[in-house]
Formats: structure tokens, sequence, C-alpha cells
């Protein structure tokens, strides 16, 4: 019989491109539990939602009775957890919920996990973890846990109670930590979702500092790909960095969108530094290509394009996006 996965968090951009992505080259079925913030949207998912193999619960994954419920009502193979608050500036100007959801919610999925004695969890972690690069090196999963920003330190919390995990009770736990990824349905407080939607509307593109900060990027269907490589075949207990090579500086992502738009450079405007901003990430992930024959299949140039014309196409998610808390969320933030 099909297998059954929990997905935590599929309502946002890397969870719902994960369920697209499985649901089309896999045969399992997908109950995705999703406590819609204002990161999680219903429309990425909206295309599904007559496919007999998907499923929503409205939920969140720090309410143990309403998570006991959802999985006490049929057989899950595993849980994957991409549920959590993710950007690093709202973490710096509120930190607590980042330790709720991020912290505390894992914790309530791994006893969830536990009662229910579910075969695999997978915990969707990042390339944060290791803190910060100067110009040269590489993170490696024996580089040292040095988060940075209070989004980072949260994330690591929750590696380290995963760990324990499978320490203590002996759970199959594996965890991914992947690098910066794009693509369609990011939500526009990320860099190249904000930087494309600004351009295409002639608004400024903010810049923090010099733009000089480095980020590894890959397309997010690599990571969906490479998520479901370590979820089928990684051994229990182990950590697989994710990265398909992709490091460039922000000026330079910057000037390949206004110059793939045809717009002027004139739009970068450079805005105050992010506190505590890290300097560079760069991802080895040779032990995912090694191991499980993982390899990434699209170019940054490439996925670039590609992605800039899914927002193109897509003015009504834009507008969507873009409207009510978003534009509060903007002007407080940037003061532009
Ligand atoms: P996102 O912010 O787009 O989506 C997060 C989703 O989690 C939303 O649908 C939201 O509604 C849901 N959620 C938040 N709190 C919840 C709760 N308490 N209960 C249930 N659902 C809740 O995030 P994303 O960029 O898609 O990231 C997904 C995961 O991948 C995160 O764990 C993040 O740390 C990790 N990650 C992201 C990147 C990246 O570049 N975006 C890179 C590496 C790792
Ligand atoms: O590395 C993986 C991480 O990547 C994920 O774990 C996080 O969830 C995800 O948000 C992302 O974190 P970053 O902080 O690297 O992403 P962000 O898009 O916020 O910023 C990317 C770079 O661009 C960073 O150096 C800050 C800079 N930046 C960002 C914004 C939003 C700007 O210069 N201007 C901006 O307006």
């Amino acid at each position: 019989m099909a297998k059954t996965l929990l997905i935590c968090g599929g309502a946002g951009f890397i969870g719902s491109n994960f369920i697209r992505w499985l649901l089309a080259n896999s045969d399992v079925s997908v109950v995705n539990y999703d406590a819609l913030t204002y990161a999680g949207n219903l429309e990425n998912l909206s295309d599904l939602e007559s496919d007999p193999r998907y499923t929503f619960v409205h939920g969140d994954i720090r309410d143990a009775a309403a998570l006991n419920k959802t999985v006490g009502e049929q057989d899950f193979d595993g849980i994957i957890n991409f549920a959590a608050e993710t950007h690093v500036d709202r973490s710096i100007s509120g930190p607590a919920i980042f330790v709720d959801t991020n912290v505390s919610g894992t914790l309530a999925l791994l006893e969830c996990a536990r009662a229910h004695g579910i075969r695999r969890f997978l915990q969707i972690s990042t390339d944060e973890v290791y803190g910060t690069l100067g110009r040269d090196g590489t993170f490696t999963e024996h580089s040292q846990l040095r988060p940075n920003s209070p989004y980072a330190a949260s994330k690591t919390s929750a590696d380290l109670m995963v760990r324990a995990y499978h320490h203590t009770y002996g759970m199959d736990t594996v965890i991914t930590r992947c690098s910066n990824n794009y693509g369609p349905r990011q939500f526009p407080e990320k860099l190249i979702p904000l930087m494309i939607l600004n351009a295409l509307d002639d608004e400024p593109l903010p810049v923090y500092g010099d733009g000089e900060n480095v980020r590894d990027w890959i397309h997010v269907d690599d990571h969906c790909s490479a998520v479901w490589a370590v979820y089928c075949n990684a051994n229990a207990g182990e950590v697989y960095n994710i990265g398909a090579d992709g490091e460039q500086a922000n000026m330079d992502v910057v000037r390949a969108i206004l110059q793939i738009l045809g717009k002027s450079e004139r739009l970068i405007r450079f805005v105050a530094d992010r506190p505590g901003h890290d300097f560079r990430y760069s991802v080895d992930a040779s032990a995912l290509r090694s191991n499980l024959g993982w390899q990434p299949r699209h170019s940054f140039e490439a996925g670039l394009r590609s992605t800039i014309e899914w927002y193109r196409a897509n003015a009504d998610w834009c507008a969507h996006v873009r409207s009510g808390a978003y534009r509060e969320y903007y002007r407080q933030h940037y003061k532009l």
C-alpha cells in the first residue's frame, strides 16, 4: 500500500513546492498540517485541491492535542517538519515566537511522533546553524554549531532536540541543513522575491550594508529532491547538508534581476545593515552526492530566469501576498 506522510508547514514556500514535487515524483499520499501564519498560503496549493492523495489540516505544531488527533487518525509512515518561523529580520525584532514555534513546536512534534511510533522523523533545518564564514572555507556536517541570529539559534536548538530524541529514545530521526532557496511562491520578505517584485513595480530595491554578503543559492526543486533522497535513503541519526554550489554576493543577485527585467540600477537603495549580519554561507553537500547519489538540476542563471518568469506570470498571487499586513511590515521595517 502507498505510504502516507505528515508534512508540517506545507503551505509555506518550500513545503508547498515539496508537496507538489512529491505528488509528481512518487506514489505517496500527503497530509499537510499547517497553522497558516502570515507565511502560510493555501493559494500555494490550489492546483492540488482535487488530488485524492492530498489533504489539508489546519493545525499548529505547538498544539499537542490537535497533533495527536491528526496523527492518530491514520497510519503515517513518517513526519517531515518544514513548519517554522523563518525570517531572520523578524527574529531580530521579535525572537520569542521563534523559540515558541521552532523549539517548542518541534518538541511537541517529536513527542507526538514518539507516542505514535512514527517510523521516521525528518527535520528541515538550515545552514545558518553553522554561523558565518569569512572569504574562505565551507560548512560540512562536522562544522561547529555557532548560530548568530535568534532564528538560527532557534533552529539549532530544534536540531539538538531532534538529536537527543534519537540518542535517548532510539527514534529514527534525520536532519537536513540546506542553503538559501529561491523559486516560485516564496514570500516577498526574502531577498530574491522582494527584489523581483519591487523591480517589477519600479520601487526601490533595499540592499543591506554594502551588498557584499554572500549566500549559497539553490533552486527549491533541487532542495525538494534532496529532502526526498534523505527521507528514503539516509541512516537513522544522520545529518545531511544540502547545497548546489551557488554562491553569489547579494549585489550580483540584485544586478542580475535588474538586468533580466531590463530595469535600471538606479532602483538600488543601500539601507542600514541587518544587526549581526552573517557575512557568508557556503555549503559542502558532497556527502549527499556521494552517499545518496543526489545532484542538483538547476543552474543559478537558468533558475533565476524561470523564477522571474513565474512571478511575472502570477501577478494575482503577487498582489495578494503584498496586500494588507505585508505593506505595514514593509513600511515599518524599511522606512522607505
Ligand atoms: P515559510 O516561512 O515560507 O513557511 C513556513 C510555514 O510554516 C508556513 O506555511 C506557516 O504557516 C507554517 N507554520 C509556522 N508556524 C507554524 C506552527 N506553529 N504550526 C504549523 N505550521 C506553522 O518557510 P520556508 O522558507 O518554506 O521554510 C521552510 C523550512 O525550511 C523552515 O524550517 C526553514 O527553517 C527551512 N529552510 C528554509 C530555507 C530558505 O531559504 N527559505 C533554507 C534552509 C532551510
Ligand atoms: O541560509 C538559509 C536561510 O536562508 C534560511 O534558513 C532562512 O529561513 C532564509 O530566510 C534565508 O536566510 P537569509 O537571511 O540568508 O535570507 P534573506 O532572503 O532574508 O537575505 C538574504 C541576503 O540578502 C542576506 O545577506 C540579507 C540580504 N538582504 C535581505 C533582504 C530581505 C538585503 O540586502 N535586503 C533585503 O531587503
